[in-house]
């Protein structure tokens, strides 16, 4: 291994001291490098630098083990955006070059591979830049905490129903001709009857009519929003939500370019000041809305907070977007109307079977204005994200299904059950938690004073889902009582006490 008489600090190459000399001692006969003369005249520029320093290696004036300027100070010398050169180590730690240690810096490999690495395509940086949301380590822990449990686990994080709690509807009979047959009913907005299903079932519950209005089956509430960002919206619009809401941490507004907003809600409802500021600062396009029940807060707004957040869109001129999956729950007593029946022409409908029948149900549906809805359609057509055939064909049976309304309201008086038994749980062990006690859903959103109450409860093998999934602190989490059952409600008691 040739070893070269010496390096300066000065000259930005600093030997691991493991390797050779300690750190920060100023040794004489090494080659100067320079950097910003010595990059070769191609673009990118971050080609330029991972060429500069690959060559460096060959020629032996960057050794094995050596350690590279930091990023900052590399990107000052050869005059480029340290984003440049974070691109540039990012290349060649995936050709296997470099190698990053975590706190200490950027080295040269020990065994370089130079002739190996050729022209391979760094899928790390693709993987970098997609792991850049701030919740994603809670959602990482989440996921290894269930994958470590071994039936242990109180899980209050679940985004659905328990299996034991979705609605028992039993053989739905469907042949295999009846099926080909049934695809002769196939429109551009879906399968017919389900279609008509659908419109029915909104039509008795009064919620809203479909004339002018165009419904469209997708596949899930979440593709139905990312249908209409697409076919509405342009990269570098913005819209708003409420903080908390289950929309911060959605990926879809990242993969659609698509600029956030959260404005707080409070007791009264949403900040409409906060709303309207965000409208005339960031030129607001929509505004997301999950009013009943919504995730992860359980509440409910009022007709009278919905009308006043209809009023402030209609003076701007801003459509809402709707998002009822969880409409099919709420008890005949506490039914507010619906946006869309307040105001039919400015709001899309989005509603989904994944908080009833199953999220892998895969079938949601858009109510729009005429005209959108056939924009949503053209779009959705040309995007081929149109729902598996077979998938709608089933969700058809189960909604006709005789068993499908009693199911329903054993459904949602099991889960006010378990509302009340997780609720009184709470009071008597954590008398310092603070809830509102949402009229139905399965969401609790409790506040208390410990930051670090995630790993508290972890640590007692309670799951729960955090404020900063949702946007807000660590102090804030929500919990998902549906599944809960009598021997958990023995556990959790046990546990919180403790
Ligand atoms: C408010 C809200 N909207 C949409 C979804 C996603 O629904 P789907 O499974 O139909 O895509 C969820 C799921 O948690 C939700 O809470």
């Amino acid at each position: 291994m040739p070893l070269h008489g010496g390096i300066t600090t000065a000259n930005w190459l600093v030997f691991n001291p493991a390797n050779y000399y300690t750190e920060g001692n100023q040794l004489e006969g090494l080659p100067m490098i320079n950097w910003y003369a010595d990059l070769p005249p191609i673009k990118p520029k971050y080609r330029a630098i991972t060429q500069l320093i690959k060559r460096l290696i060959e020629d032996d004036k960057l050794l094995p083990g050596q350690r590279l300027p930091a990023e900052r100070e590399l990107a000052q010398l050869l005059k480029v955006d340290r984003s440049t050169v974070t691109r540039a180590f990012l290349e060649l730690t995936a050709n296997g070059l470099l190698i990053k240690k975590t706190g200490s810096g950027t080295y040269v490999s020990t065994l370089p591979q130079i002739a190996s690495q050729a022209d391979k395509v760094n899928w790390n940086f693709f993987l970098e830049n997609t792991e850049s949301r701030g919740d994603q380590a809670y959602q990482q822990r989440l996921l290894q905490a269930r994958a470590l449990d071994h039936g242990a686990l109180i899980d209050g994080a679940a985004n659905e129903l328990p299996m034991g709690l979705i609605p028992e509807l039993g053989a739905l009979q469907l042949d295999w001709h009846g099926f080909l047959l049934a695809q002769k009913q196939e429109q551009d907005a879906g399968y017919q009857p389900l279609i008509h299903t659908i419109g029915q079932i909104h039509t008795n519950k009064k919620q809203f009519h479909l004339a002018n209005q165009t419904l469209i089956i997708a596949g899930g509430a979440q593709q139905s929003l990312l249908l209409v960002l697409r076919s509405l919206l342009q990269v570098g619009d913005a819209v708003a939500f409420a903080r908390p809401s289950y929309f911060n941490s959605s990926a879809i507004f990242q993969a659609t370019g698509i600029h956030t907003y959260p404005v707080p809600l409070t007791s009264d409802g949403l900040d409409l000041a906060a709303l309207e500021e965000a409208i005339l600062k960031h030129r607001i396009k929509l505004l997301i809305m999950n009013p009943t029940f919504q995730n992860p807060t359980g509440s409910i707004l009022t007709l009278e907070q919905r009308q006043r957040i209809l009023k402030l869109c209609q003076s701007y001129q801003i459509p809402i977007v709707e998002d009822d999956v969880f409409g099919w729950l709420v008890a005949k007593q506490d039914e507010v109307p619906t946006f869309k029946s307040l105001a039919p022409e400015n709001v899309i409908y989005l509603s989904s079977l994944s908080k009833l029948l199953g999220s892998s149900t895969r079938i949601g549906w858009i109510v729009a204005p005429q005209a959108i809805g056939q924009r949503l359609l053209q779009v959705q057509k040309k995007l081929d994200i149109v729902p598996s055939m077979l998938a709608q064909v089933m969700a058809n049976l189960a909604l006709n299904n005789a068993s499908f309304e009693p199911e329903i309201s054993k459904l949602t008086a099991q889960l006010s059950h378990r509302r009340d038994q997780v609720t009184a749980i709470f009071r008597e062990c954590r008398p310092d938690w603070r809830f509102t006690t949402p009229k139905g859903g399965f969401y609790l959103w409790v506040t208390q004073d410990d930051p670090d109450i995630f790993n508290q409860l972890l640590a007692q093998k309670i799951l729960v889902k955090p404020g900063p999934i949702y946007g807000t602190d660590k102090r804030s989490f929500r919990f998902n009582f549906a599944g809960i059952d009598a021997k958990k409600q023995q556990q959790l008691r046990e546990r919180l006490k403790n």
